[in-house]
């Protein structure tokens, strides 16, 4: 099941493997180099049926760091075809490329994951951030501003321009970050939200703005190319986001036109107790899916082809997404092509490393 194809609305995965966006942390005012072309040319021989390119920030002070790729400006995009021209020219197994558009809200002006990870400090370049209110993400973070109309509509229009550059660059799929505590995500959750106009309150006013944006940006986005959203399933707090909640979310987007789902969860603040295991967030997938009828893909610790297999069998999502798995092994699909018994199309070059069911 796991190498049977997908339709995503007008687009075919060759399977249902999904290689997770991951923040690289390596780019220069958001321009990709070589570390994502060396990134980007093994996920290519992955054998899986999309990749997510990383986060991409719609603009500058949407980055999460300084050295998060963004799609802001022509130098921006033409880095960005560098990269996916050479990772197109090697990928095998018919591999669509995906790019996941963001902002980070009120986490950006961060300092990269290996050097702490924390606010940075006037002196390190920091920027002034922005959120739906002005509440920081966490004692010692930023106060973010909160926008104001001109500043919600100043946003849509970045995302709107970054999706146009990333129909120009070719991408087949275009993903928006609704997950994990970044703008979007603070919108629709009450822990981040807690504005007095049209755009807080109920979770029908919380959605507004995130709405929008998809709107816009799916009248830009030919109907050839499936536009997707990743989803947080719980805010895994009493007074956050429910899993009832999301699927109300959920199933907003999907009439208003996403091709898919991405259901992921945690994020919006820090401390919460997430029970981290195998699976840990396949049942809000499930649950997602039970209640509408475009494509759900589950994330989070699935590691085996085995457990990646079976969530597919049960029906518990229609995709699978691997995030660090590619990382430790960019050739996972190789391996699990090989379990499960299902040949797949390697390069030539490689062939004879490669033992075909
Ligand atoms: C290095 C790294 C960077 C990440 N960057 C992103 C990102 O850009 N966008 C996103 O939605 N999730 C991001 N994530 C989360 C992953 O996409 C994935 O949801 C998470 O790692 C859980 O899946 P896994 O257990 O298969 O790794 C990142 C995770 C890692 C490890």
């Amino acid at each position: 099941m796991l190498f049977t194809p997908l339709e995503i609305g007008p687009l075919t995965l060759s399977n249902r493997i999904v290689i997770s966006p991951m923040c690289q942390y390596s780019a220069d005012d958001g321009c990709m180099n070589d570390w994502h072309l060396q990134h980007a040319m093994q996920m290519a021989m992955s054998g899986a049926g999309m990749f997510v390119v990383e986060a991409t920030a719609v603009e500058r002070r949407g980055r999460i760091t300084h050295h998060c790729v963004g799609l802001y400006s022509d130098q921006n995009e033409d880095s960005i075809r560098n990269v996916l021209n050479a990772a197109r020219s090697v990928a095998t197994n018919d591999l669509k490329f995906a790019i996941q558009l963001g902002h980070a809200g009120r986490k950006a002006s961060h300092n990269v994951p290996w050097q702490g990870g924390k606010a940075l400090a006037m002196n390190e370049d920091s920027w002034i951030t922005v959120a739906p209110s002005a509440l920081p993400f966490t004692q010692g973070a930023h106060l973010p501003e909160a926008l104001n109309k001109e500043g919600l509509q100043q946003i849509i229009q970045n995302f709107v321009n970054a999706a146009i550059r990333a129909v120009r660059l070719g991408f087949s799929a275009i993903e928006l970050h609704g997950a994990h505590g970044y703008l979007i995500h603070e919108f629709i959750s009450p822990i981040s939200n807690q504005r007095e106009d049209e755009y807080g309150g109920t979770l029908t006013n919380r959605m507004k703005f995130p709405l929008e944006i998809f709107d816009n940006v799916r009248k830009v986005v030919p109907a050839n190319i499936p536009l997707g959203i990743r989803l947080t399933g719980t805010d895994w707090r009493d007074d956050g986001l429910s899993i009832k909640d999301s699927q109300v979310v959920a199933q907003n987007f999907a009439e208003h036109g996403a091709d898919y789902l991405c259901i992921s969860s945690g994020g919006i603040t820090t401390g919460l107790e997430i029970p981290i295991a195998p699976n840990y967030q396949v049942h809000l997938a499930k649950a997602v899916k039970d209640v509408v009828s475009i494509p759900v893909r589950a994330v989070g610790l699935i590691t085996t082809a085995e457990q990646a297999n079976k969530i597919i069998i049960k029906e518990d999502a229609d995709m699978v997404t691997l995030g660090r798995a590619f990382l430790a092994n960019p050739r996972w699909v190789w391996d699990a092509s090989i379990e499960l018994d299902f040949p797949i199309k390697v390069p030539p070059q490689y062939e004879r490393a490669y033992k075909a069911p």
